[in-house]
């Protein structure tokens, strides 16, 4: 059994190489052409999380590297290299991709929906008929911010909070109907928000917190004024939201690819099974940073400028309003109490946005379970 995985380098994909190295004498990486020495980057992110020594010292030999761009056709390799690599595969992982919030839709297009299609023509191409793992996103949902989210629901009627979800939503459409077309099998699984609690280190990937957390930083930094500005966010006093740990996620979306697939399209929320409250995600961002926050029910018409920057990221506040739930009862029929986690709390989270030598110095004088307070009072 042969397995290719695309974006072996990301924040997930070093997740799922390392279990399909546990499962697979060897895994061909299609890495992204022109963006670093992959084979150094998996190294490290498995130095960093303590690997086994020998699965380290193995991972030349049984880690094959092909270059490819998502974004071109036959992904950018030649009609010979194209056809060589679809017929030795048995299975295809995508997880490559752009999570570019605030990208704009032709860029993301480009990488999440025309790279899906060029992935899925390597797996028509491929003699063996590989298996497509698609990975999508929960929040391909959409604008829905109540009410729940069910596995087998996929569409646009509520629109979506930015670019990035549409381009997801996109990719997945395109997936449904490549499926049906070519009456193929696809396992489509869709996490929610991923999160570590592996300290951050310039060899690794960020993660989404990581990358809020750095806007947050920069805009607090343009401010000059001591103490902690007062930052009045528009969100929802019961807003909540769904982080699962990446191992974890890892984990269920391969013991999910152990089952035979029905033959269709099959799509799993990949998610915790208890959402964490917005104001757990403001206390973390409290915990290690220098600001202080108001979630108020509309964004202020006389915006600070420190509000009016981080305003300038729309499509990543809307998130403070969700109440939804995914539903994920075809994952727990499946694999039962296994797929449940364990909690994802404040020190887990500060844990993963900390890197470890500030972490040493000790935590900053603030209480670790101050709550934000709430414009709702
Ligand atoms: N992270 C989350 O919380 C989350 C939640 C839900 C769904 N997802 C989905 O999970 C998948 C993986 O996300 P992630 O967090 O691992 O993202 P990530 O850390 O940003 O990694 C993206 C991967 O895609 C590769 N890539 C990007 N553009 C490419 C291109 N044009 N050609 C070839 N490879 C390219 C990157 O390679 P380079 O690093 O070398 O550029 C990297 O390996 C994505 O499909 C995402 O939509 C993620």
């Amino acid at each position: 059994m042969h397995v290719a995985l695309t974006g072996a380098t990301g924040f997930l994909g070093l997740r799922l190489l390392r279990r399909l190295l546990d499962r697979h004498r060897s895994v061909t990486a299609l890495v992204h052409a022109g963006s670093g020495d992959a084979l150094h980057r998996v190294t490290r992110f498995l130095e960093l999380a303590d690997a086994p020594e020998p699965l380290i010292a193995g991972l030349p030999d049984r880690l094959r590297v092909v270059e490819t761009d998502l974004d071109a056709p036959r992904l950018g390799l030649s009609r010979r290299a194209f056809r060589a690599l679809a017929d030795g595969l048995d299975a295809i992982w995508h997880s490559a991709g752009s999570i570019n919030l605030e990208g704009d839709l032709p860029e993301l297009r480009r990488t999440n929906v025309d790279g899906a299609r060029h992935v899925l023509e390597l797996a028509a191409a491929g003699r063996a008929k590989p298996v497509v793992h698609h990975v999508s996103t929960a929040f391909v949902a959409g604008r829905r911010r109540e009410g729940v989210a069910y596995e087998d629901e996929l569409d646009d009627t509520a629109g979506f909070e930015n670019a990035y979800e549409r381009s997801k939503y996109e990719a997945e459409s395109l997936v449904r109907a490549w499926s049906a077309e070519h009456r193929r099998p696809v396992v489509v699984l869709r996490p929610s928000i991923l999160v570590t609690d592996l300290p951050p280190h310039p060899d690794l990937p960020r993660h989404p917190l990581q990358v809020v957390e750095r806007i947050l930083r920069e805009a607090r930094g343009t401010v000059d004024t001591d103490g902690r500005p007062r930052l009045r966010l528009a969100g929802h006093p019961h807003g909540r939201l769904n982080l699962l740990q990446v191992d974890h996620a890892a984990d269920v979306m391969l013991r999910l690819a152990d089952r035979t697939p029905t033959g269709g399209v099959d799509t799993y929320h990949i998610v915790h099974d208890r959402d964490v409250p917005v104001s757990l995600v403001v206390s973390v961002l409290e915990r290690i940073l220098p600001l202080s926050f108001e979630l108020v029910p509309a964004a202020p018409d006389d915006p600070t400028t420190l509000e009016a920057l981080v305003g300038f990221y729309p499509g990543l506040t809307a998130y403070l309003t969700h109440r939804r739930r995914f539903d994920d009862t075809r994952v727990r029929a499946l694999l039962g109490p296994s797929a449940v986690s364990g909690r994802v709390d404040l020190d887990y989270l500060v844990s993963g946005l900390v890197p470890e030598d500030d972490a040493r110095a000790g935590p900053p004088a603030v209480s670790a379970t101050a709550l934000p307070s709430t414009g709702y009072a």
